[in-house]
């Protein structure tokens, strides 16, 4: 049964949800699903923007069938070749061998990489600032590199104010009937997800980010609708999910708060993480967020470090180094460019507490415009009640440092 939403009179979305897959790319949990976004004009020319995962394939050619209506496939424009998208090319061009493909001149050489073999198919690759027409839709490309693959563009319809963004904008989240924004509390249902999605795709390429902001910043007034590659449609309160994403990008925190994140092993470096919270709370301050890096998913304390803007990291001494979780933790923030955070570090080790020396020069040496505290907790064992006084001050600090930003 085909399954598609109009978009404007003539676009339509075509694409899939997907709430079978467990991990995205095979590392990224989306206990909600995720949905593949694909759209159809029907114009004096017929044009798919973009193609979606092979496992919705099916979806989608049922889709696609369905609105044609017995007329051929003229064009199908390519934003990001990334195979959650890409993948599905190859079935297209067997089943529409008239069809024209438009995409970045990257873009086609990694299809061929891919094994989208688009051999004996017409390939027009377009770059910045070009544009076309498919009757009475006309369409302009800018590029997008690193946005998160280096052959993404984005397309602006100019007939309609249409922005297709690929990734740009996207969110984890199979969207459940609901496509557009205003049909849902994107706040309540979609925001975490939405950052969770940021952070640990597009994380790492902030100066990217910032690039394409600007370019969509100069056509913003024609905006009428974003078309993201993942997740809901916007067609209006554009400003909420700009500034959004101009935070992310930015890697300024979203909001005010405490991230701790602990490492324990029997609970004892949990029950210190535990007292610096409820510390904190009792000195009024209570957007605070407790995580045990052990069964927490990276990515979700990623999408938290992106939020908050003071993170306490407390580990245990392990192998004589930092706990393995949270050793992958500094790692996922280094990687992931996170910058402009303050830190504080808890400690313990029964016979040789190194583990705190080691986080702070970690912090120092891999993070960007980061600080970290000087005071610091420093365990032996446990959280014993002799160690009240060094908590509290912990704990001063921290506020004190949460009021002055
Ligand atoms: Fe949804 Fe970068 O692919």
């Amino acid at each position: 049964m085909y399954c598609v939403r109009n978009i404007t009179d003539d676009i339509y979305w075509v694409g899939a949800n997907d709430r079978r897959l467990s991990l995205f790319e095979n590392i990224h949990p989306i206990p909600k699903g995720v949905s593949y976004n694909s759209y159809l004009l029907l114009d004096e020319s017929t044009v798919l923007f973009d193609a979606i995962d092979w496992s919705s394939c099916r979806q989608l050619i049922t889709n696609i069938e369905h609105l044609l209506n017995g007329r051929k496939l003229d064009y199908i424009v390519i934003n990001h070749m990334e195979p959650d998208h890409g993948a599905s090319l190859q079935e297209l061009l067997i089943r529409y061998p008239e069809v024209k493909v438009v995409s970045t001149q990257k873009a086609f050489i990694l299809a061929n990489q891919f094994g989208f073999c688009t051999e004996g198919h017409e390939c027009i690759p377009v770059k910045e600032g070009d544009t076309m027409s498919f009757g009475k839709h006309s369409v302009k490309f800018f590029t997008a590199p690193m946005v998160h693959w280096p052959e993404v563009m984005v397309t602006f319809d100019t007939t309609d104010g249409v922005l297709y963004s690929a990734d740009a904008f996207g969110t984890f989240g199979a969207l459940n009937g609901k496509l557009f924004n205003d049909e849902m509390d994107f706040e309540k249902e979609f925001l975490d997800e939405a950052r969770r999605y940021y952070a640990n795709i597009v994380g790492k390429y902030g100066p990217q980010v910032q690039a394409l902001l600007k370019k969509a910043a100069a056509i913003k007034d024609q905006i009428k609708y974003i078309c993201p590659l993942h997740g809901p449609v916007w067609r209006s309160n554009f400003d909420y999910i700009i500034d959004k994403y101009n935070k992310w990008s930015l890697y300024e925190p979203e909001e005010k708060g405490i991230m701790i994140a602990y490492a324990s092993m029997y609970g004892n470096t949990e029950a210190a993480a535990e007292a610096l919270a409820t510390e904190l709370v009792k000195k009024g301050v209570t957007n605070v967020a407790l995580y045990d890096v052990s069964t927490t998913h990276v990515s979700e304390l990623m999408s938290e470090a992106f939020r908050l803007s003071h993170i306490v990291l407390a580990s245990v001494t392990y192998n004589m180094g930092i706990y393995p979780v949270m050793h992958n933790f500094i790692a996922d923030m280094k990687a992931l460019n996170l910058q402009k955070r303050t830190f504080a570090i808890i400690e313990n080790g029964s016979w040789a507490c190194n583990v705190g020396g080691l986080m702070q020069k970690a912090i120092e040496c891999d993070l960007k415009n980061c600080t970290v505290i000087e005071e610091r907790l420093s365990l032996a064992s446990s959280m014993l009640c002799n160690k009240a006084p060094e908590l509290d001050v912990l704990a001063d600090t921290l506020v004190d440092s949460l009021n002055e930003q």
